[in-house]
């Protein structure tokens, strides 16, 4: 089974890139050459990760780093989105830590011995445990400390990073993290979740300022994950919930980025529930992008509900994924071209896209047909949006490998190569073949 796109497709040029992603926590294991962080603490909470599984090992990447940029290579792909664990490459004390500074060094040196641009995020979720114990980022000062690392670690990887990014989907640390709790460290308060919003924010545009001066060369941006809104039915309540569900979920961490404010939605807030926010903090946050990540998996439903405004609806009936996440590719079209009518974006990635499916290993074979074709639908939604004129440089399939899901631990296969974490043997799954193939074939020149 191919992935296959009508022939013009600008993704069907080699002005595409194209790449694989993963994060620190979730694939390198190694636990015991770092500090620990905050998920590390959290897995250790009964009941708080489905298997009561934990990143003490993971996909073993630490150890198995030259594989599997091997591995990397063997998929065609043109760039690898990676993220640096900062309680690896940092002391307590604030100093680098040079045994983990030189881990990322090789694997940066070994991607471009390789060819592979690297997208280097700075900030996938690993927060050092002691800077939680201060506060975490409910503390103003972590914004600071965010800055530091990101002025120390930028220096110290000169020229080996194609491009940063300074957070990876600053709603889920702050609203996974900080309101909901099921992400670490696991808090549940409104207003703890608008305050860490708020600091996630300021240390991205902080960080943001620091790689522009120390890395002028690099594409610096910040990724940010959506789930589009839809109202369940034509009625003006229902529509209403969707907007102010959309306007929480997501225009809070990018309008503040683009336009420098949050959402007029805002004013709704409760002012206990209302963050602190200093004079000067919006012209740091929006501070100019090179770039925009998007991540894209879902859409969710809603319905007005009196208690919290908006209430999600269970699509019973829809195609899900193995997680439970509604397939429902035209929101990512709706979605991409919404934003380019909101804002004036600067150019997008798609710094992940993929879905979860229950993988059987057969005979050395994984025959995930149901990926490919999440896949498949999934690029010509994105095609469709560049053809009504959103700029889209780039896309990377999430997952490079099957790996440590955070709440779901094990439970949940996310990669394009399966990972057998008993032997830690790789095996390219069907989608792996088939988005290896889509690649290679790029055929098309298109001239501006
Ligand atoms: C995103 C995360 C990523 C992965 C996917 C499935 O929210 O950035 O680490 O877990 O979801």
């Amino acid at each position: 089974m191919k992935i296959e796109l009508p022939i013009d497709s600008k993704l069907n040029t080699h002005q595409f890139l194209f790449g694989v992603a993963t994060a620190s926590f979730q694939i390198e294991g190694g636990a015991d050459s770092r500090l620990p962080c905050i998920w590390d603490t959290f897995c250790a909470t009964p009941g708080k990760i489905r298997d009561g599984s934990d990143g003490l090992v993971a996909c073993d990447h630490l150890r198995l780093w030259r594989e599997d940029v091997q591995l990397i290579k063997s998929l065609g792909v043109d760039a690898y989105r990676l993220s640096i664990s900062w309680p690896r490459v940092m002391h307590q004390d604030g100093s680098l830590n040079a045994e983990g500074v030189d881990f990322y060094i090789q694997l940066l040196d070994e991607l471009k011995a390789n060819q592979i641009k690297a997208f280097v995020t700075l900030y996938h979720w690993d927060l050092p445990q002691h800077i939680e114990d201060n506060g975490g980022w409910l503390n103003r000062e972590t914004a600071y400390l965010f800055a530091d690392y990101a002025d120390k670690i930028s220096r110290a990887f000169g020229d080996r990073v194609y491009s940063y990014a300074t957070l990876n989907e600053p709603f889920c640390s702050s609203y996974l993290g900080y309101e909901a709790g099921i992400h670490a460290p696991g808090l549940r308060s409104k207003a703890g979740g608008r305050q860490s919003a708020h600091h996630l924010l300021l240390a991205h545009g902080l960080a943001l300022r620091v790689l522009q001066q120390n890395s002028p060369h690099t594409m610096n941006g910040l990724v940010l994950n959506f789930t589009p809104c839809y109202a369940q039915s034509d009625d003006p309540a229902d529509i209403a919930a969707a907007q102010l569900a959309d306007d929480y979920f997501n225009q809070w961490y990018i309008k503040p980025v683009l336009d420098g404010c949050y959402p007029d939605s805002f004013a709704l807030l409760a002012d206990s529930d209302k963050p602190t926010i200093h004079d000067g903090d919006f012209a740091i946050i929006s501070t100019p992008l090179d770039f925009m990540g998007v991540n894209f998996y879902t859409r969710t439903v809603y319905q007005a509900c009196a208690e919290n405004g908006f209430a999600p609806v269970d699509m019973v009936d829809a195609p899900k994924t193995d997680i439970g996440w509604e397939i429902y590719p035209q929101a990512f079209t709706d979605l991409l071209v919404s934003l380019h009518q909101l804002y004036t974006l600067p150019p997008i990635y798609i710094t992940e896209n993929g879905a979860a499916m229950d993988d059987k290993l057969v005979q050395s074979q994984v025959q995930d047909l149901d990926r490919v074709s999440y896949y498949q639908q999934h690029l010509l939604a994105l095609d469709s949006a560049i053809r009504q004129g959103v700029k889209v440089d780039g896309y990377f399939a999430w997952s490079l490998m099957d790996n440590f899901e955070w709440a779901e631990g094990y439970l949940k296969r996310f990669g394009i190569v399966y990972v057998d974490y008993q032997s830690q043997q790789r095996v390219i799954k069907q989608s792996g073949l088939a988005y290896r193939d889509l690649i290679n074939s790029r055929s098309y020149t298109r001239h501006p």
